[in-house]
């Protein structure tokens, strides 16, 4: 019977879209009769005796499938810190598919692919893993898995991540090549006019009421000339 090990790679852990996104995927690979585990890199890395049960436990799966946020179009540093942990065990990864599945908060998916998805596969080049594709998605801070909802509790607005994770489950169980897809959860009507302005003053003003209270002085113009 075929493995998969599920990462969960968000700073938020268990209260988090990558949370929500990877519990979904354990119930459709486990509908194909593939034994899944979810671990959450967040607390794997507390104790060196939790590393090496993590690397143990990719070393026995098949399909090691990562569920990461996008920060500042990077990886969360728990996630730069496994990927150094798993290039530095130097296992034999050749026969193991790698996939990262990646949201970010802002709609536009092409910040992960234009950033982050190019270091993943670089990143799977180097240590040895098969690349099995990658997901990219804008958009993924309204799944709102913190507030502990499963993905298809949440309505039209994850149809999209729900077709995608079928898709990719599909690829693995048929050994066909997911490509390197990208998926926006924001309903089309939110870019178009007067959503799109109202949405954007809505975000606006929310934003610099965060700032203020972190003491910024949001409406300052240090460069204005007199
Ligand atoms: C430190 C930090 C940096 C972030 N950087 C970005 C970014 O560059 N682009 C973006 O669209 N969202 C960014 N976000 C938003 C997260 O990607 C977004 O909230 C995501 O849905 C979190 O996923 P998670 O719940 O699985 O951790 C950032 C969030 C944090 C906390």
């Amino acid at each position: 019977m075929s493995k998969a090990l599920i990462l969960n790679g968000s700073p938020r852990g268990k209260k988090s879209s990558s949370a929500s996104l990877a519990e979904y995927m354990k119930i459709l690979f486990e509908a194909e009769g593939i034994e899944s585990e979810i671990i959450l890199i967040l607390t794997q890395l507390n104790k060196g005796e939790r590393i090496k049960e993590m690397v143990q436990k990719i070393k026995s799966a098949d399909f090691v499938v990562l569920f990461a946020p996008l920060y500042d179009d990077c990886q969360p540093s728990i996630v730069i810190k496994t990927m150094e942990i798993i290039a530095e065990e130097k296992m034999n990864l050749s026969n193991k598919t790698f996939i990262p599945i990646i949201n970010c908060g802002l709609p536009e998916p092409e910040q992960i692919s234009e950033g982050v998805t190019p270091i993943y596969n670089q990143f799977a080049i180097t240590v040895g893993f098969k690349w099995g594709g990658s997901l990219a998605i804008g958009g993924g801070e309204g799944i709102q898995g913190r507030f502990g909802k499963q993905l298809d509790e949440i309505g039209a607005f994850a149809k999209n991540a729900i077709e995608a994770l079928n898709d990719i489950v599909q690829s693995l169980v048929s050994e066909i090549q997911y490509p390197n897809v990208e998926i926006i959860l924001v309903p089309k009507i939110f870019y178009k006019w007067p959503l799109v302005n109202l949405m954007t003053s809505i975000n606006t003003k929310s934003w610099k009421k965060m700032a203020e209270k972190k003491g910024e002085k949001v409406d300052a113009q240090p460069y204005l000339e007199e």
